[in-house]
């Protein structure tokens, strides 16, 4: 349709998007097969089947126990370039990916086999398909402050290849402030700084990552709509909040995407961008999300356009580089 087209013809930049969360079931039996590996499902379809959730807890569960079969620096090359080829394919020009090396190296997986693999896939991406791209390093924010401090040390090699940090995982009852000293360290060292709140947290946890965290980033955001002081903050200092509307929709962070409020926050001042997060486990890449919430909430070609532009407004790439794009 005329609206596929314009989308995804329209070049864009993807700001909220684990790695982890782009292994697609195929690609999981095929990494099963390959490190002799067993799998608690039968077929592609019976793994679709099982991506049904009911919260953010749900799915995480589901996204770890996947992430199980990614073993090799190879694994990780595969997983990182299928996610390229999809993105490229769907007018992506600059990616800015999260990975979770605690997943990994938590099962006795060496960092650098993580690393290696993503920044390889990232140089070949560029080669390919044109698409530049950064890495996010995120902490998992159910595990302690000093965990997260062990993978900043063991990051310690890469640092010059790694863009910022972020903070994924469970939500509610793991605050920003948990990550203060350690964000406090990740900035000391010239990482830029990002953080999931306001997904399942309270507006609480929003000005937590802006005053204790201090972020140049916040992912999600959505109940920041709860305070309008916050709001109107969050739109006076042009924060970025990287939406991600099927997710929103598959962890019932939305009833329905006709209630989505991506053009109530785009009405509201908030530099918005639309993400897919975690594609293979929430039913779409980049341009699925923003045919999605552009068909239910009626936006216009404008409304559209400013949402890819916040993209590269709100990335971490040079000034020039983000002008050479707009
Ligand atoms: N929220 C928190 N942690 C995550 C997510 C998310 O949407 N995706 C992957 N890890
Ligand atoms: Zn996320």
């Amino acid at each position: 349709t005329d609206l596929d087209s314009f989308i995804t013809g329209l070049p864009k930049a993807e700001l909220h998007l684990h790695i982890e969360g782009s292994l697609e079931p195929e690609l999981m039996f095929e990494l099963a097969r390959r490190n002799g590996i067993e799998i608690p499902y039968a077929s592609v379809e019976e793994v679709r089947a099982a991506y049904a959730f009911s919260n953010l807890q749900d799915f995480l569960d589901i996204y770890y126990a996947g992430a199980n079969v990614l073993r090799t620096r190879r694994d990780f090359h595969d997983l990182a370039a299928a996610y390229f080829a999809r993105a490229a394919a769907d007018g992506v020009v600059h990616a800015e990916i999260m990975f979770d090396p605690q997943t990994h190296t938590d099962r006795g997986i060496a960092f650098s086999e993580v690393v290696e693999g993503l920044l390889s896939a990232m140089a070949e991406a560029e080669a390919k398909h044109g698409i530049t791209s950064k890495l996010i390093l995120s902490f998992l924010r159910h595990l302690s402050e000093e965990a997260a401090f062990e993978v900043l040390e063991m990051a310690e090699p890469w640092l010059d290849r790694i863009e910022a940090v972020g903070l994924d995982s469970s939500e509610v009852g793991h605050p920003p402030v948990k990550f203060a000293r350690v964000f406090e360290e990740a900035r000391a060292r010239g990482l830029k700084l990002t953080a999931h709140a306001g997904e399942e947290g309270p507006p609480e946890y929003v000005y937590q990552a802006l005053d204790l965290l201090h972020v140049d980033r916040i992912d999600h955001g959505n109940r920041s709509l709860e305070d309008p002081v916050l709001t109107d903050r969050l739109a006076d200092m042009g924060m970025t909040l990287t939406v991600c509307p099927l997710s929103n929709l598959k962890l019932c962070v939305v009833d329905d995407l006709g209630n989505h409020p991506i053009d109530r926050m785009l009405a509201l001042g908030l530099k918005a961008t639309v993400n897919s997060d975690d594609p293979a486990y929430f039913g779409g890449y980049i341009a699925d999300n923003f045919r999605a919430v552009a068909e239910a909430r009626g936006l216009d070609q404008e409304e559209i356009v400013t949402l890819a532009r916040n993209s590269f407004t709100g990335s971490f790439l040079p000034s020039d580089a983000i002008a050479a794009h707009l």
